[in-house]
């Protein structure tokens, strides 16, 4: 089964929260201009998951926290995640996002950025238009912390000394900041004190880093046809992510050495040696243990809504987020 309409097994009770939203992102969408049509119809079409949409509305109603601006709030988020990626696919030069052609690949570079910048000034309108200056501030700052998780994963491209740590912090600022403000709107929304915003922020942001965990995992056993996304990009490109920063650390200095090497060096099997190995030494493994054991942490962190029907669904959501395919 698509992992998609698995997930939507568990968003039944949001189902008329998400109709709202495609309705509005449909609409949001029309008619700038020939062009911006064009791109806006090629984005729906192959349109993503909407696991932070979802976040937030499960999040919000778990808690009683749901306001006539959710769906907005939910809209601005999207569109900067959207944005994100339009960028993103030009720095990684991937030619292939959600089944389809990338923006940068059916069109070009320079089109992927300006219609980027596009959706950051609608995602910007639409904030404002929920009136709640303290949203504007979670949904700013967040966003430049995805700013600052790209530019740092950058600097450290080919540096196989990283970091755990170091890694954590970089997939926390690039992917689990988003997750975070839409699990705090909701109670930024509904103006409650800060110790809630802070749990929801909390639960956000340990969700957000398993879930990048889980999307570097797709990256050596995903499945193209599934994912929608070449496997082994980040592996050929320098970019180190936890399953090879455990294997390193875990063996002696010179396979550790010969591994580096093969990778400096660059092989026609460079992926299926590295993947091989990354196997072998446990990688994979303990980066599904982590990435299951922090968001199982996150839920503990909003335990006190967990009589809530939204909660059980919260939780599909999290095993889903670990486990997925694509
Ligand atoms: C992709 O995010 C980028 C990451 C943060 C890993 P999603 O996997 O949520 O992308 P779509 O929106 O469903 O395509
Ligand atoms: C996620 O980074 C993109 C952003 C957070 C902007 P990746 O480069 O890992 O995401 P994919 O694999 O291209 O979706
Ligand atoms: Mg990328
Ligand atoms: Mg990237």
């Amino acid at each position: 089964m698509l992992d998609l309409n698995k997930m939507y097994e568990f968003t039944g009770p949001i189902k008329s929260d998400l109709d709202q939203f495609s309705t509005k992102l449909n609409d949001h969408l029309q008619g700038d201009s020939p062009l911006i049509t064009s791109i806006a119809r090629h984005l729906l079409k192959s349109r993503g998951k909407r696991i932070r949409p979802v976040f937030l509305f499960l999040s919000s109603r778990a808690a009683d926290n749901y306001t006539e601006y959710s769906v907005d709030a939910s809209l601005a988020i999207e569109l900067i995640h959207t944005a994100t990626l339009l960028h993103d696919d030009v720095v990684d030069e991937s030619e292939l996002r959600r089944g389809h052609q990338t923006v940068n690949a059916q069109w070009t570079n320079l089109i992927s950025v300006l219609m980027g910048d596009y959706l950051f000034a609608k995602a910007f309108r639409i904030m404002v238009e929920t009136d709640s200056i303290d949203l504007m501030r979670a949904i700013s700052r967040a966003t430049e912390r995805v700013a600052v998780g790209e530019l740092r994963q950058i600097e450290e491209t080919g540096n196989y000394d990283l970091s755990e740590e170091e890694y954590v912090s970089i997939i926390a600022d690039k992917t689990a900041s988003l997750f975070a403000v839409s699990c705090e709107a909701g109670p930024i929304l509904k103006n409650r004190m800060k110790r809630e915003r802070d749990r929801f922020a909390d639960f956000g942001e340990k969700i957000g880093t398993a879930f990048q965990m889980a999307d570097d995992l797709l990256d050596f056993v995903g499945d193209a046809e599934v994912t929608g996304k070449e496997p082994g990009n980040d592996v050929l490109t320098g970019k180190v992510t936890l399953p090879l920063i455990y294997s390193l650390k875990k063996v002696g200095k010179a396979s550790r050495e010969e591994i580096v090497k093969y990778l400096r060096d660059g092989h026609e099997d460079t992926f299926e040696k590295i993947h091989s190995f990354v196997n072998e030494t446990g990688g994979i493994d303990y980066t599904y243990r982590k990435a299951n054991e922090l968001s199982q942490r996150g839920l503990d962190s909003i335990s006190s809504v967990s009589d809530s029907i939204y909660f059980k669904r919260l939780q599909d959501m999290v095993t889903f987020t670990t486990t997925r395919q694509s």
